[in-house]
């Protein structure tokens, strides 16, 4: 594998989705970790990241000296270069040449990284974000590029195969950034292109059943992807020592409950227990319009659900949870502070504990899209892949206000209407998330030769990479007069349909 030691830059996990694109396996540590990490991983080669912190300062982190002493390959991105330039004898100094953003880089010499890509005396655009500067080489090295902003752009030390560069080879703003990458894992460390999700899915398989021998096994499968794949996995693994439940909060979308039971009963023969439970969460939400309120209310009745169903069961020693690698990176923090809460997520987190369970979770090394293939890979239908992201707490939080059944039948259909002609028009899987959302508001309209004093529908789409940003969906006008007839006409309740408009920030991509 690929150890990469994070100093903390923004895009340290694109580096650790690069390399595992070209087909190796790579974990990120933080720099603080990483002599431990160094030891019990034993890695095949180093990558250290950038960072916001100046070599120049004292007691900016650095790279353990071991892998220095290991002989392994080593690349060095931005600030992972310079502390690799200061720790073996070169200089880096503060500048008042700053390079942010798009720069042009001049190959000054043929080395492996550049390999098939650029060749002497070509200019290539690269994406550069630092203040300070390499100054001067440490002994073995020479400069293999340069930039208007950095006269050490690349550069190289081939006998101890070391590797440093200026600007970010991980992000697409560098559009050859990913072939040196690859060339600094297969052709420089060697390390061959064989960790497929097949590989994976195996590898997993096997963990789970050393972890659970012929321990008694539940899931909580929300029919959401992760919990899906992770369901399966286990299944494969322990068979029918796995019992999913599935708790039915009445939140959900449209025949979604059913869907999913009848997918994974029918088609994977997989025990699952389908509890329904709407009366109980929808009972108590009636009275409650406080988002966070809403969501704890949400997630202290799913863990007393869930719990009931799993005494029936005579308990279990083990819970498969969906878990991802970003949920797991731990990271790095120069600051300490406190964050604040936006959102009380829900999630499953207190039953272990509670139960006296242990998790499994076999997603914890992937990334969503991973996921996703790892997901095809057993065989999962692509439309359920590919499936938008669905919150916990359900159609509770696009029904701002008290929630009652009437209000979330009628969001209900909104909501699937709306989606259809998403789907008809195409633009399905080009919106990372769209849904319909019912405001506590009602406005006079006129329909046939009467008056009408119903409900407004929102719309939302957004794009995004990772729901951590988001910008609204800009569609055709066209589009949303037809969804809007289509709502207001067949949907008895709603009147009036408008478009959110708002990015994220300030707004978030959920209403509650
Ligand atoms: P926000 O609204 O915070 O949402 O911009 C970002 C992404 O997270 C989803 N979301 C949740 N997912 N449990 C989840 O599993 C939750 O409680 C929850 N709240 C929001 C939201 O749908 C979006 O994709």
């Amino acid at each position: 594998s690929v150890l990469i030691i994070d100093f903390g830059s923004q895009v340290t996990q694109l580096i650790a989705r690069r390399v595992r694109e070209a087909g190796v396996y790579s974990e990120i540590v933080p720099f603080q970790s990483a002599e431990e990490a160094f030891g019990r991983l034993s890695p095949k080669a180093v990558i250290l990241s950038g960072g916001p912190a100046s070599t120049t300062e004292m007691g900016s982190p650095r790279a353990p000296q071991a892998v220095f002493e290991s002989g392994l390959p080593v690349l060095g991105i931005c600030y992972g270069e310079q502390t690799m330039c200061a720790q073996l004898g070169g200089k880096v100094e503060g500048s008042d040449h700053r390079e942010f953003g798009r720069a042009f880089l001049e190959i000054a010499d043929e080395c492996p990284l550049f390999e098939g890509v650029w060749g002497k005396g070509t200019r290539h655009q690269v994406w550069m974000s630092h203040g300070d500067r390499v100054t001067a080489l440490p002994p073995g090295f020479r400069a293999v590029a340069t930039s208007t902003g950095a006269p050490f752009a690349a550069i190289a030390d081939e006998a101890r195969n070391y590797y440093g560069v200026q600007f970010h080879p991980e992000v697409v703003h560098t559009p050859d950034g990913a072939k040196l990458l690859s060339n600094f894992v297969h052709k420089i460390a060697g390390l061959k292109g064989d960790w497929t999700m097949a590989a994976y899915r195996e590898q997993a398989i096997e963990a789970i059943r050393g972890q659970v021998g012929d321990g008694k096994v539940i899931c909580a499968l929300s029919g959401g992807v992760d919990s899906s794949v992770a369901a399966l996995l286990a299944h494969e693994a322990v068979g029918d020592q796995l019992t999913c439940i599935l708790v039915d909060h009445g939140l959900m979308r449209k025949d979604e409950a059913a869907e999913v039971v009848a997918m994974f009963r029918e088609h994977y023969n997989l025990p699952l227990i389908l509890v329904d439970a709407a009366d109980r969460f929808v009972g108590e939400l009636e009275g409650e319009s406080d988002p966070e309120k809403k969501r704890k209310t949400i997630g202290r009745l799913f863990i007393e659900v869930f719990e009931e169903e799993a005494k029936k069961l005579g308990g279990a020693d083990f819970l498969v949870q969906g878990t991802l690698y970003p949920d797991v990176i731990e990271s790095v923090s120069f600051t300490g502070g406190p964050s604040v809460t936006i959102k009380s997520h829900h999630n499953v987190g207190g039953l272990p504990e509670r139960m006296n369970m242990q998790l499994v979770e076999p997603l914890r090394e992937l990334f969503k899209d991973e996921v996703r293939v790892l997901g095809k890979e057993l065989g999962l239908p692509d439309h359920f892949i590919g499936r938008h992201p669905f919150p916990g707490p359900g159609l509770a939080i696009r029904c701002p206000g008290g929630v009652t059944r009437e209000k979330l039948d009628i969001l209900r259909a909104a909501d699937a209407i709306y989606l259809d002609e998403i789907r008809k028009a195409g633009l399905y899987d080009a919106i990372w998330q769209a849904f319909a959302v019912l405001l506590p508001v009602q406005t006079v309209g006129v329909m046939g030769d009467g008056r009408t004093y119903e409900f407004v529908c929102a719309l939302r789409a957004v794009t995004s990479i990772d729901g951590m940003t988001a910008d609204f969906y800009h569609y055709d006008m066209e589009f949303l007069g037809r969804a809007a007839t289509r709502i207001i006409n067949e949907v008895k309740g709603i009147n009036r349909v408008v478009y959110d408009v708002t990015s994220k920030p300030p707004g978030t991509i959920e209403w509650e």
